[in-house]
Parts: C-alpha cells; sequence; structure tokens
C-alpha cells in the first residue's frame, strides 16, 4: 500500500483487534473535533488578564525577535503545534500538512499519541511524515503514561527531540471503553524518564494540571508541563458525541456534566510557575495572539495550539495552516509592539492588569496575585 493510501473501510470494521480499535478510535476523534463544537462551556481566563498599553513604545515592529529557546532548542517563535494525530492511514495528510507548516515558520510540532504505531507498526508512517516534512524543528514524540516500555521506540521511530507523556484522566473518566487505573503512574513517569535521552514534557489535554501534581512531576524529573488548560478543546465533549453515535445514555451525561470540568489555562500556568521551577508551555483555548502574548507574560516559555489547526490541516493545503499561525504570529508582534517588547523575555517583566474570577481563584489558593500581576 502506498504511504498515507487510506485502507479499505469495510476491512476495518472486520477488523476487532486492539490496533484496530485504537485507529478507529482516532479517526472518530478527528471527524468529531472537525464536525461538532467540541469547546469548552468556560474561558480559560485569559479574559481576566490585561497586559498595559504603552503609547510610545519606543521599538521598530519590524525588528521584534520572535526567536525562543525551546528546551535547549532553537525555534522562530514561541508557539508549538500541539499534539494531535497520526495512527490511522487518514492522518498522514493532515500531519504531512501541519509539519510542512510547522517547517516554513520553524516552529516546534508534536505529534498525536504514537500507541496506535506501537500497537501496528504499519502505521508507523502516518508519523515518520512529520519528521520527514520538518526536518529542522524541534519534534514531540508523544505517549501514554502507561507506555513505559515504549518510550525509547517512540522517540526513534520519528527522531524526536523531545518526549511528551500525556495525561487525560477525564477524557478515561467519560469515555465509553475508558480506563480509570491510575496507580502507579507517577512510578511510570520516572521509569520513562529514566529510558530516554531527550528532554520530557508532561502534558495534559485540556482540564490543566495543578501546582501540587506539578511538583510531583518536577520531583521525578521531567524538564516541562504542558498545562492543557480549560478554555479549548474539551475531551469529555468529544466523548460526548461518540457516547451519543454508541447509544451510551450514562456515559453521554456524563460527558455534559464534566464538559467543561479541570483548571483554565491561565490559572494552571500561573499555579505550576508557582509551585515549581519547571519550564511551562499554555496549551488549551489559546486562540489568538494576544492569549500568546498572556501566556508568556505568566512566564511560560511558549504557548501551544491545537484544534484551529485542524480544519486547515484536514481540508486545506499546508498554506492554509501555515495561514492561520502567521496570524496567530501576528498577533503576537502587535501585543509585544504595544507592550515595547522587542524580544519575547520581556513579556515576562511587563506589570499585568488581573481581575474577577482570575484574582477570586489565586486569592482561594492563597497564591499572591500582587507577586504576579507585578
Ligand atoms: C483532534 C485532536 C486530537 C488530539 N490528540 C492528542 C493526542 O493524541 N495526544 C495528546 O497529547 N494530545 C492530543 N490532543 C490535545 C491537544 O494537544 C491539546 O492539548 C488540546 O486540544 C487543547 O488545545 P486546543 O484548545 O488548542 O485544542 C488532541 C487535540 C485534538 C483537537
Amino acid at each position: 500500500m502506498a504511504k498515507g493510501e487510506p485502507v479499505a473501510e469495510d476491512k476495518l470494521e472486520d477488523d476487532l483487534s486492539e490496533a484496530s480499535m485504537t485507529r478507529r478510535r482516532k479517526i472518530e476523534h478527528i471527524e468529531i473535533c472537525l464536525d461538532e463544537d467540541v469547546q469548552c462551556r468556560r474561558s480559560s481566563m485569559y479574559e481576566h488578564i490585561g497586559l498595559i498599553h504603552n503609547a510610545l513604545p519606543e521599538i521598530d515592529k519590524d525588528k521584534i525577535d520572535l526567536t525562543t529557546n525551546f528546551l535547549g532548542l532553537r525555534a522562530h517563535a514561541p508557539l508549538v503545534i500541539a499534539a494531535m494525530t497520526g495512527g490511522h492511514p487518514k492522518t498522514y495528510e493532515i500531519n504531512r500538512k501541519l509539519a510542512g507548516a510547522a517547517e516554513e515558520l520553524r516552529i516546534p510540532i508534536g505529534v498525536g499519541s504514537q500507541r496506535a504505531a506501537v500497537e501496528d507498526p504499519s502505521l508507523a508512517d502516518t508519523f515518520r511524515v512529520v519528521r520527514e516534512a520538518a526536518p529542522s524543528v524541534p519534534v514531540i514524540a508523544n505517549i501514554g503514561a502507561t507506555h513505559v516500555d515504549v518510550a525509547p521506540d517512540a522517540v526513534e521511530m520519528i527522531d524526536a527531540d523531545i518526549l511528551a507523556i500525556h495525561l487525560n484522566p477525564l477524557q478515561e473518566a467519560v469515555q465509553p471503553e475508558g480506563d480509570c487505573n491510575s496507580e502507579g503512574v507517577l512510578d511510570n513517569i520516572s521509569s520513562i524518564v529514566d529510558s530516554v535521552e531527550v528532554p520530557v514534557i508532561v502534558k495534559e489535554t485540556g482540564a490543566g494540571i495543578s501546582g501540587e501534581v506539578a511538583q510531583s512531576l518536577e520531583s521525578v524529573g521531567i524538564d516541562a508541563i504542558d498545562v492543557g488548560g480549560v478554555g479549548g478543546t474539551s475531551w469529555a465533549a468529544v466523548e460526548y458525541f461518540r457516547a451519543v453515535k454508541e447509544d451510551d445514555d450514562l456515559k453521554a451525561q456524563l460527558g455534559l456534566d464534566f464538559w467543561s470540568w479541570g483548571i483554565p489555562t491561565a490559572l494552571s500556568v500561573i499555579m505550576v510557575r508557582d509551585a515549581t521551577e519547571l519550564d511551562v508551555i499554555a496549551t488549551g483555548g489559546i486562540r489568538n495572539g494576544l492569549d500568546v502574548a498572556k501566556s508568556l507574560s505568566l512566564g511560560a516559555m511558549a504557548a501551544g495550539i491545537a484544534h484551529p489547526l485542524l480544519r486547515p490541516a484536514a481540508m486545506g493545503s499546508t498554506l492554509d495552516v501555515v495561514v492561520e499561525v502567521e496570524r496567530i504570529l501576528e498577533g503576537l508582534k502587535i501585543a509585544m509592539y504595544l507592550t515595547g517588547c522587542s524580544r519575547v523575555d520581556d513579556l515576562a517583566e511587563r506589570p499585568l492588569i488581573l481581575s474577577g474570577e482570575l484574582i477570586d481563584a489565586l486569592n482561594s489558593l492563597d497564591i499572591d496575585f500582587k507577586k504576579i500581576a507585578g
């Protein structure tokens, strides 16, 4: 079969192996994310953060430098194309276009969970295409915390620079076939850290990471946290739509009940930064350059974006993905210009105006908001 060529649907339907189920779930997730509204009904809390306008910026916008140190690697901007896909023949083209855009813009890119390719190596091409199309940017491998033995293989499969371990207990809890045994996950992460030679990021997938969890993760030697907070794609929502299709009324109701469960992205960035020295990526509901600028001003090293790039990659071209990312980067540059920041690190030095629910949350967590507002 040629690379990326779809396998016959009837063959998929007949094949009930675990690998086939994982593969089928992957494509269902993509279809639901394209067809349904799966966004959280709570915000990422960025609306409660204000940057202070500088009417005398005294810098040249054209000279703004977005270059970023991304875990020791160079990126042309502090924006990551977050893990989305791979593992089904139809995802080959999506990954090729996302990676082509990452290469053109010289920004880091993550692949989706490599579990399917570990179970069925014939699917490895759907991940390898990312390294092939993006030879000169940081590429991030992706596995779950239970896949301890396969971590080095996942890194090698795509010649990755970094490994991400995803956490998704919310999704497992509301998924019709979910696995809710999380015993020993921290030990697994510790073993994975010991088994690979690349930096390790632990990422949530839409429900955020608290300060306490971040401290536990820091204690086992990970390098960075991608908070994957509330405000963007909701995996309870995605699983709600799968449960409806499968006539699973209980799981559908639970998907509705937990649709917006978790820690909003901005709050999660603050909690992790307050509790640890780890590098932080702000993902979850990042929708424009202003959200990226606010993330950096909270001390994140970069922001990540997933869902808004899915449609251009699935229905459009590499250029369509590039255009969407460029819109975000232009917004970031404008925010930097209007705050007088010529380098990304300058944003962390700028004072902020915090308000509303975010202050209430910080007060109730006993985090000094004045320290953050600077
Ligand atoms: C279609 C789709 C598939 C995803 N698959 C994965 C995955 O396999 N592994 C992972 O770590 N995160 C996965 N994510 C989560 C994203 O990396 C990100 O954390 C989350 O979608 C929040 O970002 P957003 O609001 O910009 O979409 C996926 C997201 C989407 C939209």
